[in-house]
């Protein structure tokens, strides 16, 4: 049995990094060359058992629940055309696993947003996973690992990647011990966005979490924290307190953070250059770019 089968996508931000364009399109729909982040982030969830996939949105972000829906009439356009591989893609989404979504109203911070999707579980999830859909953790699969640590240990299980200690104070920090596995460590601490000098270690949250279902009964516990709002993070430092085995995978892959023009652009151009219609091209171009011919 999979240890999870519900995915929690946090998708209710305003994305004001991306205004203007966010006027109009929700940066989640954002296309990372031609897929939207967001398809990347649920595909990967859906890789590692995940079934259902609830995405906590605000009002007015309808479009990306709209994505995740069958478009009967365009796929029938496209079929009348011959265009089958644009079928396909049409239909990707649809098909990956069952879409709900939750209403995140106010923007009070991420734990608020992964508690407003307790409504859409059933009594069978015992745990669940979040993924962060700024966060691509390349390459997929470190959710199937941190699913083998919780069989292992129980609990809750993260993924951790190393930082260097001048980025730190961007993220939730890990106070680690060592397992015997150089990839697995015992958290025995968690400190939402510390100074690079406080920080108590350089392992960080990189926006994959496998939760037990004790989460949430923490979330309603916690007071604003780091930026005034309720953090995860310190939700699972209060389960820590309280005895619940956390853990973390370090992941040793790479890493794009679609949430700023700058990281999604990087994100792209990855993508792009290994894409065989876009890839050679753009390679050359970019050289000549960057040598000013
Ligand atoms: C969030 C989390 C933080 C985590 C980060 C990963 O912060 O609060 O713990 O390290 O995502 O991207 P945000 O980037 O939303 O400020």
């Amino acid at each position: 049995m999979s240890a999870f089968t519900t995915a929690i996508v946090p998708a209710a931000g305003l994305g004001t990094r991306f205004l203007p364009t966010t006027k109009a399109v929700p940066k989640e729909l954002l296309p990372v060359v031609d897929t939207p982040g967001i398809e990347l982030v649920a595909t990967e969830a859906a890789e590692a058992g995940a079934t259902k996939l609830v995405i906590v949105t605000s009002p007015g972000k309808d479009a990306v629940a709209q994505y995740f829906r069958p478009q009967p009439e365009l796929e029938q356009t496209l079929a009348e055309r011959g265009k089958t591989d644009l079928v396909a893609k049409v239909r990707r989404a649809p098909e990956l696993l069952q879409v709900e979504t939750a209403i995140q109203d106010k923007a009070l911070g991420l734990g608020h947003a992964v508690g407003c999707a307790e409504g859409n579980l059933t009594g069978a999830d015992e745990a669940v996973a979040v993924l962060l859909p700024d966060d691509l953790v390349l390459p997929t699969g470190v959710l199937t690992r941190m699913a083998q640590v919780r069989e292992r240990f129980g609990g809750t299980v993260l993924c951790a990647f190393d930082i260097p200690r001048e980025q730190i104070s961007a993220y939730g920090v890990f106070d680690v011990r060592e397992t015997g596995d150089d990839d697995v460590k015992q958290v025995v601490g968690m400190v939402e966005k510390p100074k690079a000098e406080d920080a108590p270690s350089t392992f960080a949250a990189a926006g994959r979490y496998l939760l037990d279902r004790a989460i949430f009964d923490a979330l309603k516990r916690i007071t604003p924290g780091a930026g005034g709002e309720l953090q995860l993070t310190d939700a699972i430092a209060l389960l820590i307190n309280e005895g619940h085995p956390v853990h973390v995978v370090v992941h040793r892959g790479g890493r794009h953070d679609l949430g700023n023009p700058g990281g999604f652009l990087k994100a792209a151009v990855d993508f792009a250059l290994e894409h065989p219609d876009y890839g050679p091209e753009l390679a050359q171009w970019l050289r000549g770019r960057l040598s000013g011919s």
